[in-house]
């Protein structure tokens, strides 16, 4: 097979075969297609799209590049849930105990954030002891006796997809339907859960800035894990203002403390027990109710096991940043908008997120909102107070935050917390 045509194929807006497809996922994972072949033909991709067919071929060839984990000795159905991604979403922290409390096993590989989005793992490595690198024999251990793992994939699944992420991630191709259904997808399915519930955000803290393209990745993920086998359904969920109050690792990792103990913020409580509920039915469990689960504390004592089971002390003081500054309404009326990108990219500018995957990042940085869209403020109370470890970091949040939120005379027009589900 000679890569240059496969290329040249899907440059001039032709579908690529079966053949094709396998052998370049092929080539490329072992070297052989290199990496400026392979980032033409995700810029192809991009500008011409591919069809459910190839996009299929194009999933399945990169889950057959690893391993494929298997859950079959569980006595308890397993779920699981991805979100594509946005600022201040903690939900998987309460979400995997609850969902695990009300008798599902949860096994979630999760990732790292980078950009304005924060990752699940970095949030969880705020707990002091906490380790995300586990073997496979120690994530069915955590399973078994907590319900629910949460960890970083190993190198051996996916590893075509691990590869093509970090080119898309540099060469302006991470933005295709296509290759962003394929690429969540392969690990989601290697990862061997038996039911999935996706979560796709929606504005301007999200991939997708608007419903019609969000509608389009979550009806390609949903045919993809439904053909090969996982019970998969969607929500698509508001991003235009950030989810709770906490955005940054520790701050984030305290709401949903509070969440599991019953308390936390509205928005943060409804998701998390409407996704859980969306989990329970796709894994065929009945019988609990999510929101029981966070009253009666069985979620919070599975948190506990879970983050113990993997080297945490649930206990521990969390790490706070030295520095804080406040942040003030400038005049009296409602907080009509806050943007959930200017709010991401400023806590990532005060030292919550990383520029570059081998970043470090500050475990207390981030931003505390006192204010979210529609209440009213009066002049001069704080809207928001940020996190920083130097003061020198406040100036560039700040600028971030310029125009990203408004105090006006009325509310304005917000996406509802749940905006669609999509089923096959
Ligand atoms: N998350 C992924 O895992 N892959 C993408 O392409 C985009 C988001």
């Amino acid at each position: 097979m000679d890569v240059i045509e496969v290329i040249v194929a899907k440059r001039d807006g032709h579908e690529l075969t079966a053949a094709q497809i396998d052998w370049v996922i092929d080539a490329y994972t072992r070297g052989e297609v290199a990496d400026e072949q392979m980032s033409a033909l995700a810029m192809a991709i991009l500008l011409n799209g591919m069809n459910r067919r190839e996009i299929a071929g194009w999933t399945q060839a990169m889950i057959r590049s690893g391993e494929r984990m298997d859950w079959s000795a569980l006595d308890r159905p397993t779920a699981d849930k991805h979100s594509t991604g946005g600022v201040g979403d903690k939900i998987t922290l309460p979400l995997a105990p609850l969902v695990a409390a009300c008798g599902a096993y949860v096994p979630q590989l999760s990732g790292r954030g980078l950009g304005h989005t924060g990752g699940t793992l970095d949030k969880l490595e705020s707990i002091p002891g906490w380790r995300a690198s586990l073997s496979n024999d120690e994530m069915l251990a955590v399973l078994r006796s907590a319900g629910a793992v949460v960890c970083a994939a190993g190198s051996g699944l996916a590893p075509a997809d691990k590869k093509l992420y970090a080119l898309r991630d540099v060469t302006g191709t991470v933005e295709s339907i296509p290759l962003i259904a394929s690429s969540i997808m392969s690990k989601k399915i290697a990862e061997g859960t038996g039911s999935l519930v996706l979560d796709v955000k929606v504005g301007s803290g999200a991939f997708m800035k608007t419903v019609e393209r969000a509608r389009e990745l979550a009806e390609t993920m949903v045919a993809l894990g439904t053909d090969a086998g996982v019970r998969t359904v969607a929500l698509l969920t508001a991003m235009d203002r950030p989810l709770g109050r906490a955005v940054g690792n520790a701050l984030e990792v305290e709401e949903s403390v509070e969440v599991l103990a019953g308390g936390g913020p509205s928005d943060v409580v409804d998701l998390t027990v409407r996704l859980a509920r969306e989990m329970l039915e796709a894994a065929g469990i009945s019988g609990k109710d999510p929101a029981d689960a966070l009253r009666d504390g069985s979620a919070m004592d599975s948190w506990r096991r879970m983050i113990g089971a993997q080297g945490g002390d649930p206990d521990a003081v969390l790490p706070r940043a030295a520095e804080t500054m406040t942040v003030e309404a400038p005049l009296s009326g409602v907080l009509g908008r806050l943007d959930a990108y200017a709010v991401g990219l400023a806590a990532w500018r005060l030292g919550a997120g990383r520029a570059r995957k081998e970043d470090p990042v500050s475990f207390g940085a981030g931003i505390t909102l006192h204010a979210k869209p529609g209440d009213l403020v009066r002049e001069g109370q704080p809207l928001m107070t940020l996190h920083a470890d130097e003061t020198v970091r406040f100036e560039r949040a700040l600028a971030a935050l310029e125009g990203g939120y408004e105090v006006g005379p009325t509310g304005q027009e917000l996406l509802p917390l749940v905006i669609e589900r999509v089923t096959a």
